[in-house]
């Protein structure tokens, strides 16, 4: 039975995370984490969802703590905490002021909780999971971020209503950044087990528009709504049983890569991985020419971006990763 740990709790997908994960069997403990000042807010969190445990026969612990050293026994610690975009600031405005919170926890968190994986969720997600690895000092299978894994949640969803299936029919992924230099696999996408490109009718499915619906649909929920919470809040419930239950499922995630993909690697971006109790494993794969060049360009991109912050944070002595 396990202890997971949520960094973040306060801010609305925490909150999230927490419930869904509560209904994971393997949880014995939740804790949930805010800066000192937010107590009597985690009080309410806490006791909240201690109210919603009669209800679903839940039996796990729920603690708080404004006490970083509390981390302490975590098997994942699920990191949410971090500034969103204002609209006055840049990408890698945000990357910078989010790195410097994410390396000062992160050095922390491998001192005070080496046992644990870290689950980033804090974005620009793929820098902030290589920045997690980084300052950590915890090994590659170890830190990993939910980096496109909810993209292609997105695009199952979008494909599945799209041919009029039922969205288990669907397996997709979608590879690289989780932002704009996203890679849909149409290579990697089958619909009741046949390869998406051999139906006949795939000529006719807008590509473009069901893209353009996945890549801005977390921009667009933020204008609506002002974050998005269920999406990214049950997918990290997924990562977390896929580890807690061995489950030996392949997710894609953002993990740091040597050369799986082609020989492209040096960078934390998202890739089908295989997820157990041990951790994140990249799969070696093989892709289309296209998809090729495009996730080469997503990695430049993302590489030449962490690299920036890394030489910003005054880093840039350390051997990757
Ligand atoms: C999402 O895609 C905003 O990264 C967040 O839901």
């Amino acid at each position: 039975m396990a202890k997971v740990a949520i960094v973040g709790a306060t801010g609305r997908v925490g909150q999230y995370a927490a419930l869904s994960i509560s209904r994971i069997p393997y949880v014995r403990e939740i804790q949930l984490y805010g800066r000192p000042g937010s107590e009597p807010f985690l009080e309410g969190v806490a006791r909240d969802l201690i109210d919603s445990f009669a209800a679903t026969g839940t039996d796990s612990l729920v603690s708080w703590s404004s006490d970083i050293a509390d981390l302490k026994g975590s098997d994942v610690i699920v990191f949410t905490a971090g500034v969103p975009r204002r609209p006055e600031q840049s990408r890698n405005d945000l990357a910078l002021e989010n790195a410097r919170i994410v390396s000062d926890f992160a050095v922390k968190i491998g001192n005070i909780a080496p046992e644990a994986f870290i689950l980033m969720v804090t974005n620009p997600v793929d820098i902030m999971t290589h920045v997690a690895l980084r300052y950590s000092g915890k090994k590659p299978n170890e830190v990993f971020g939910l980096g496109t894994h909810l993209d292609s949640m997105r695009l199952k969803a979008a494909i599945a209503s799209s041919f009029k299936v039922h969205v288990s029919e669907v397996h997709t992924r979608i590879i690289g950044e989780h932002g704009d230099s996203m890679v849909p696999l149409w290579s990697a996408t089958t619909i009741g087990g046949i390869q998406i490109t051999n139906l006949p009718s795939f000529t006719r499915v807008p590509i473009e528009e069901i893209m353009h619906h996945v890549k801005s649909s977390g921009q667009q929920i933020i204008a609506s709504k002002g974050s998005t919470v269920w999406g990214p809040g049950e997918a990290i419930a997924t990562l977390v049983r896929t580890i807690l239950g061995n489950e030996n499922r392949i997710l894609t995630v953002s993990a740091f890569i040597k050369a799986e993909v082609h020989n492209i690697g040096d960078v934390c971006i998202g890739v089908p991985a295989r997820i157990n109790r041990k951790g994140v494993y990249p799969v070696p794969i093989r892709i289309e020419p296209p998809e090729v060049r495009s996730f080469q360009q997503s990695v430049e991109k993302i590489r030449n971006i962490t690299q920036e912050i890394f030489s910003i944070l005054q880093d840039g002595e350390k051997d990757f990763p």
